[in-house]
């Protein structure tokens, strides 16, 4: 049996592609997911990959499903923290419970996940830790004064924790996906999607795949010493 790994918001899109790639490199996967359930069970059809619904919000249901995936697989080697929802207003219009729930999901929700899983991987002396960042996470971007603070959260985030795991073989690092051809993508007006494009030199979109190819290298044993690190995959929008 491959090394345990744990991806939340495994079930669609870039989640999707990172659940698939490591399983096609020998990785035992179960993707996370918080409510879809037809789209979790489409995913298992098409992929043989085992789903667990829980809310990465909930710092609780984070340390249960956790338990319960160590009993049921095994304790965990590899966490993708990769769940996150975007509530794209400009600050003028965002509402307090915008902001407070994207901070919830995609930044508590990664303490809340390495709070669980970090000191076994500690104690056992190997662990990968990915977080998904975001170029707006590291550039900013108009209507997200939300999700940019929760993703640029994620990278301070990313290089404290690598600093704890080091000494202990467990490595943390983040990937700062550009914008990638997903569901998420789907809220932003045409004329909006027109401009964006017109900011990535490589002219277009990514594919979830090219950021879960990031993932698995920097999950593997190749990858043992980056620890600390932001792997930008943005076709060049942001380069730094
Ligand atoms: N890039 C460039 N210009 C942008 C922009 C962007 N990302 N977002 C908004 N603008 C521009 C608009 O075109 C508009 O310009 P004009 O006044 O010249 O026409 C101006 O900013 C104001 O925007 P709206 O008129 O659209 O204002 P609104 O209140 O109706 O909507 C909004 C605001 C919800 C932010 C909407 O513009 C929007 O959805 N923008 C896209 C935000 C975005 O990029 N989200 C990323 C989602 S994908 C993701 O988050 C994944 C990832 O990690 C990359």
């Amino acid at each position: 049996m491959g090394r345990i790994a744990i991806v939340t918001g495994g079930t669609r899109g870039i989640g999707e592609a990172i659940c698939v790639r490591l399983k096609e490199h020998g990785r035992t996967v179960i993707a996370s997911y918080g409510g879809n359930d037809a789209a979790a069970q489409d995913f298992t059809e098409r992929t043989g990959i085992a789903t667990q619904k829980w809310d990465v919000g909930d710092h609780e249901q984070c340390q249960d499903a956790v338990a319960k995936i160590a009993t049921d697989h095994g304790e965990v080697d590899i966490l993708v923290n990769n769940a996150g929802i975007t509530r794209d207003a400009t600050l003028m219009k965002m509402t307090y419970e915008q902001w407070e729930e994207v901070l919830r999901v995609d930044l508590s929700g990664c303490f809340s996940m390495a709070k669980a899983a970090f000191p076994k991987m500690r104690e056992r002396g190997w662990g990968r830790i990915v977080n998904v960042g975001s170029v707006n996470g590291q550039s900013g971007q108009i209507g997200q004064v939300n999700y940019a603070a929760a993703k640029s959260g994620i990278h301070g985030f990313t290089k404290s924790l690598a600093a704890e795991g080091a000494r202990y073989g467990v490595t943390a690092n983040a990937i700062a996906p550009g914008y990638i051809a997903t569901d998420m993508l789907a809220t932003i007006p045409d004329t909006v999607m027109e401009k964006i494009v017109a900011q990535i030199p490589m002219g277009r979109l990514g594919e979830p795949g090219e950021i879960a190819r990031g993932v698995e290298f920097l999950t593997s044993d190749n990858a043992g010493w980056i620890t600390g690190s932001t792997l930008s995959i943005n076709g060049g929008m942001h380069m730094y």
